[in-house]
């Protein structure tokens, strides 16, 4: 409750864009009294707001915090008109695993797992997800999504080729996707997918889709092991993004995505924009499997999203996972 009007508030601050806004105005607006708006304007202060206040004008909102503040995310999803149902934790081990717990207790659907920071997150194959950075984002949406498996085949294809959509518009810059869960920039990683489903035979029970999205992070941040292989939306963009405002579009992005895809109305997108924002179209790549590497031709993904390689010798040889690397030409 206390969050929820203080996103309210907080909305009401976003919309008057910087100018000033009368407690008197706030307080009609949110159902509380004016001394109920000061009282929390002060607490918002003890949290990294900085607010001007200007006898009969009202206030302004000069500063906000840094890092990630659940009311003020929740502002921007209201500003968004996002009704995103939304968990946030300063600190969690996973948000794919805390986002199954939820699942587990029976939470309603769709809901987003937020976290300031993640002790244990998870990778791909098992690899841990570090992102010790708070000027980073690590998310899941969970689902229920009553579909059979076989469907989900491009499900966290589609969503990564989203987010990439949205992010290079809403942030001017130019991530590709790369095959089968990561966005690159300039060959670098700045985001990383993972999707968890638990099914019956015929039907999926739940599916939670995480994301970390490297928003930030300066290059010298980074472990010196990563450094070479990990970049960030301020450094492909060469300017820091407010982590509140990106992340209630990026929550906007995925839940529009996972809609359009649950209700089948994404084939076409797919087909069209895959391959203009392929890291890997027209390069020799080497597809990593349990069992050893096979080098070849990348000829690009088909409908069910496997990957096509073409063999030295001439051949074609299809991939439904594996981890690929760019070869030097
Ligand atoms: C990969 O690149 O191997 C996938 C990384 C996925 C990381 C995200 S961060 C949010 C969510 N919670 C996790 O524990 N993992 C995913």
């Amino acid at each position: 409750m206390g969050e929820v009007c203080d996103a309210d508030i907080l909305a009401a601050f976003l919309a008057a864009d910087g100018d000033y806004v009368s407690g008197a105005t706030i307080a009609e607006d949110t159902g509380v009294s004016r001394a109920a708006v000061w009282g929390r304007l002060e607490r918002l202060r003890t949290e990294g707001f900085a607010f001007e206040a200007v006898r009969n004008k009202g206030y302004r909102l000069e500063t906000t915090p840094e890092g990630l503040h659940p009311a003020l995310l929740g502002a921007h999803l209201l500003r968004l008109a996002c009704p995103a149902h939304l968990h946030y934790l300063a600190e969690t081990d996973s948000t794919n695993t805390q986002a199954e717990r939820l699942l587990a207790d029976g939470e309603h659907t769709p809901f987003v797992v937020v976290a300031g920071r993640q002790s244990a997150g998870r990778g791909r194959r098992g690899r841990a997800w570090f992102s010790e950075d708070p000027g980073n984002l690590t998310l899941s949406l969970a689902l229920r999504p009553q579909l059979p498996p076989v469907r989900m085949q491009t499900f966290t294809l589609w969503m990564g080729l989203s987010t990439c959509l949205a992010v290079n518009e809403l942030c001017g810059v130019d991530l590709k996707v790369k095959w089968p869960n990561d966005l690159h920039w300039e060959g670098k990683k700045v985001a990383g997918m993972l999707t968890e489903a638990r099914s019956d035979s015929e039907m999926l029970r739940d599916l939670v889709f995480g994301i970390g999205l490297n928003v930030n992070s300066l290059p010298e941040s980074f472990p010196p092991d990563v450094r070479p292989l990990a970049s960030s939306l301020r450094e492909a963009a060469g300017r820091p993004f407010d982590l509140n405002a990106t992340a209630a579009q990026l929550i906007v992005a995925l839940q529009r995505a996972s809609d359009a895809f649950l209700e089948d109305r994404y084939r076409e997108t797919f087909r069209e924009q895959w391959p203009c924002h392929d890291a890997l179209v027209g390069r020799p790549v080497t597809v990593s499997l349990t069992d050893g590497d096979i080098s070849g031709d990348y000829l690009g993904i088909d409908e069910t999203g496997t990957l096509r390689l073409r063999l030295p010798d001439g051949q074609e040889r299809l991939f439904a996972a594996g981890d690929v690397t760019l070869r030097k030409q």
